[in-house]
């Protein structure tokens, strides 16, 4: 019982890592080449919105395929402090405005 629980668990990681691995490097063909800073700054993103854009949970929006200019507004809006959201403002708070843009750029690329 105990070999088999074990087994299942060496597995269970296998996989998680496979699609780690798969959506890393989904992420550097997705990017532009001279982003490289710019990919550490989205997985960060990624453990929310996914690595694809497309959120895994319910409360995060996706942000795959939406307009730059609106998701642009919103990370200026959240770093502001104009709309009120804790994580959002954290996050936000960390990037240039330069940075938002490209991330708003990359985003509106994916598809949704
Ligand atoms: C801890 C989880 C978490 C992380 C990490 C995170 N977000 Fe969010 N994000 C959220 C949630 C939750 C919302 C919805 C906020 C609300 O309810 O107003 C959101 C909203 C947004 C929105 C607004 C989308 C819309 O449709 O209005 C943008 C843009 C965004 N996030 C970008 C980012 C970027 C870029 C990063 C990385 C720098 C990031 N987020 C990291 C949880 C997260």
């Amino acid at each position: 019982m105990k070999t088999r629980a074990r087994i299942g668990n060496a597995i269970g990681r296998n996989i998680g890592f496979g699609v780690w691995l798969r959506a890393v490097a989904l992420m550097a063909f997705a990017m532009p080449a001279h982003a490289g800073a710019l990919t550490d700054v989205i997985a960060q993103c990624a453990a929310c919105h996914g690595p694809d854009g497309i959120a895994r949970s319910a409360d995060a929006p996706n942000l795959a395929g939406q307009h730059e200019l609106y998701l642009y507004n919103q990370l200026r809006a959240f770093a502001d402090g104009k709309r009120p959201h804790k994580e959002m403002r954290f996050m936000s708070r960390q990037l240039s405005d330069a940075e938002m843009r490209e991330i708003a750029h990359y985003y509106e690329q994916l598809p949704r």
